[in-house]
């Protein structure tokens, strides 16, 4: 079977992460998660207290960053991880994950040279195929040639309440209308901005999972994904039939 590349998209909680890392491994696939990227770049501009509005500073920082994505260990995932994220070298799976580093990434987002440089390595990391990669512009900019493209919703309640939850279970004091608030505002700025919006491809397959699970979800994609590798295998061989009955006419009768 081909080993496709498989697009995830969706706004702030709507199971993106999860959903791809249970897909990659039901297929054995790689899982990249681009929105760790920019979390890891703005945590970066936060410590060198960069401005999130200084263009050119912020391009820079992105060239000289290197950030690594990589697949948890066993015990790294039983405590919740889904890629381990290096920032130049250091461990920071963590320290990316809290509102003000979330906060900080969609405003960095917004810059287009910045992006330039982060799609690229994307770009990169994904090339070979066999790969889920999930973020805002996957299927619209990173890869617009993956052969299965999923964009995931589910409610700004559900999402912001999910959030929440993972917040609470790390001990973070935060209220759930806080939360809200800013999954609101982040997807608003994401939705909204110039450059790579957050937008639906026209050949996005759309699953709103507010009442699904991540187990369902994940396999409602790998059901798609069999599919559309059938389609491709099948399509494989009837090319090569006419590229083989085409050579036979070309020797004509009795050549061999
Ligand atoms: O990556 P994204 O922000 O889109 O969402 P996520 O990090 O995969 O999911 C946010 C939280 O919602 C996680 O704690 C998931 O376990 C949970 N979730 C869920 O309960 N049901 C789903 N169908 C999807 C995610
Ligand atoms: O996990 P969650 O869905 O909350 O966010 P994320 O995927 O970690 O992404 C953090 C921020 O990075 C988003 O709010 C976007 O502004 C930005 N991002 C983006 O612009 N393009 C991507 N492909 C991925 C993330």
């Amino acid at each position: 079977m081909p080993k496709l590349t498989i697009a995830i998209d969706g706004p702030a909680g709507s199971g993106k992460s999860s959903v791809a890392r249970r897909v990659a491994a039901m297929l054995g696939y790689l899982y990249l998660d681009s929105g760790a990227m920019y979390r890891a770049l703005a945590l970066k501009a936060l410590r060198r207290q960069v401005a999130l509005e200084d263009e050119s500073r912020l391009e820079a920082l992105a060239k000289e960053t290197h950030i690594e994505l990589k697949p948890p260990s066993a015990e790294q995932e039983a405590a919740g991880a889904k890629n381990c994220v290096f920032l130049d070298a250091a461990d920071v799976t963590q320290e990316i994950r809290t509102s003000e580093v979330a906060q900080a990434a969609s405003r960095l987002a917004t810059i287009a040279r910045v992006r330039e440089v982060l799609v690229a390595e994307q770009q990169r990391a994904g090339a070979g195929g066999g790969v889920v990669m999930e973020g805002r512009d996957i299927g619209t900019v990173v890869f617009p040639k993956a052969e299965l493209k999923m964009f995931l919703e589910a409610s700004p309640e559900v999402r912001a309440e999910r959030r929440w939850k993972e917040h609470q279970e790390k001990g973070e004091r935060v209220t759930l209308p806080e939360v809200f608030d800013e999954v609101i505002e982040r997807d608003k700025r994401d939705r909204e901005r110039q450059v790579s919006p957050l937008v639906r491809a026209k050949d996005a397959v759309l699953v709103d999972n507010t009442a699904m699970g991540i187990e369902e979800t994940a396999r409602l994609i790998v059901m798609l994904a069999q599919e559309r590798a059938k389609e491709l295998a099948g399509a494989a061989v009837q090319t090569e039939k006419r590229y083989l009955s085409g050579l036979e006419e070309r020797k004509g009768p009795g050549a061999h």
